[in-house]
């Protein structure tokens, strides 16, 4: 039965829909106009049929936009790069609509920065990367990409003078990679004013937003001006820590075919049914993400008047350094914070072996609340003087805040604290 509305209807779902309504209703139901089914289906599957020789021959020319094998494209997966860009893209869509915004989803987060990084620069060429970054993300650009002859440098993003000079000194740059927030010291870059940056130095530089941290309901990067952007959705895209997953969404058609060639090309595709838990998690991130900023902000401003506690580092506290540029560039400040114990790495351990609720646990951006403590875990194997260097203290504990009743998580806090000696 064809569906009266046709089989894509939903690709290009209403962009001036509301944030809500576009993460429930856009890309659904993509690839299975046969069925009355209300959600989409779970295409596992690894090749597709043809029903004639001469049809397998369109598809493989492109003539006929069929699905060959999974790792070059499936239904399940599509669903998901269509809602993305209508999540991440609308505004600028809606601005100008001959603009193309193109999502290809990969395996991990880590698959999709590796991506879009290749997809810009090639031997020969330079990167520049924010100074706060994911730790694989500086593995990357020092154990794989220096190999393939892409030279990076470190710039510290929330220093526009030092973006201007690093463009000038780098004129082989062909892209500058960076975070905001930035992981755990909750530093924020200028988007908007990084952007303004390349675009007065260097044009040719593509700016690429690891958006992890803020999600595309805080923080839509293209709206700012950035041309790529990057997501691990492993964490509050996916929303329930069930899955390892990433996605590169760019508004530049050139990047769009390299990323094609690269997912497809180097196996970096993600699986099916990963992809269709990712998409039910989608469906509700404006709900938990309101839930998340709400608690984070409650937890924040209790903390910072703890006695046991140095320092607070969340966007959304008047006390944050650039809590002005949080409040222009962000729609919340986010369930990510961090604060710095009086008692240092001693107290930093006791807490981890202590606080109930929260899970000892890397990663982040679940429903539940994971805690950690990077100076005796994430960062127990860098030397001490880099570690402080890079912000991150001996009591310096993290926290992604769920959406748990958020007394119970402020209840928990307290009884660990008091248990901290003076
Ligand atoms: C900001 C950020 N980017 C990228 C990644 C890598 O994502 P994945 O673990 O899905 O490969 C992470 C993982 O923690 C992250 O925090």
């Amino acid at each position: 039965m064809e569906d009266s509305k046709g089989p894509d209807y939903k690709k290009n779902f209403g962009l001036n829909y509301g944030f809500a309504t576009r993460a429930l209703h856009a890309g659904e139901h993509l690839g299975q106009p046969q069925t009355k089914s209300h959600t989409n289906a779970i295409y596992q599957t690894s090749t597709f049929v043809f029903s004639s020789a001469e049809e397998g021959a369109r598809a493989f020319s492109g003539e006929d936009p069929a699905y060959i094998y999974t790792r070059l494209g499936n239904p399940t997966v599509k669903v998901l790069e269509a809602k993305v860009n209508a999540l991440e893209g609308a505004a600028v869509k809606l601005a100008n609509p001959d603009l193309r915004v193109s999502t290809v989803a990969f395996s991990t987060g880590m698959a999709a920065i590796s991506g879009a990084l290749l997809a810009c620069a090639s031997a020969g060429d330079e990167l520049l990367i924010g100074n706060v970054v994911y730790g694989a993300t500086e593995h990357l650009c020092a154990n794989v990409l220096s190999r393939l002859g892409i030279r990076t440098t470190d710039v510290d993003v929330s220093d526009l003078a030092a973006v201007r000079a690093a463009i000038l000194a780098h004129p082989k740059a062909k892209a500058i990679l960076f975070e905001s927030p930035m992981n755990p010291t909750m530093v924020l870059a200028d988007i908007a004013g990084v952007v303004r940056v390349v675009r007065e130095v260097n044009p040719d530089i593509h700016v690429i937003v690891d958006n992890t941290f803020a999600t595309p309901y805080l923080q839509r990067p293209f709206e700012l001006g950035a041309d790529v952007v990057v997501h691990s959705t492993t964490k509050y895209i996916c929303g329930h820590g069930t899955v390892v997953g990433g996605l590169v969404t760019t508004t530049d058609d050139r990047v769009k075919d390299e990323l094609y060639k690269l997912v497809k090309d180097l196996g970096a595709s993600p699986s099916p049914f990963d992809t269709w838990l990712v998409n039910l998690g989608l469906k509700t991130l404006p709900l938990r993400m309101d839930k998340h900023c709400a608690s984070a902000m409650a937890i924040a401003r209790h903390l910072e008047r703890h006695p046991k506690v140095a320092a607070v580092y969340y966007p959304g506290l008047e006390s944050h350094p650039q809590h002005a540029l949080a409040v222009r560039q962000m729609k919340d400040f986010g369930g990510m914070l961090s604060f710095e114990l009086v008692g240092g790495i001693e107290a930093g351990r006791l807490l981890m072996n202590t606080i109930q609720i929260f899970t000892l646990a890397v990663s982040l951006g679940c429903v539940d609340s994971l805690i950690q403590h990077p100076a005796s875990m994430t960062h127990a194997c860098v030397p001490r003087d880099k570690r402080l260097q890079g912000g991150i203290t001996d009591g310096l504990v993290r926290l992604s805040v769920g959406i748990e009743d958020v007394e119970d998580l402020i209840q928990a806090l307290d009884t660990a604290l008091a248990g901290l000696p003076n």
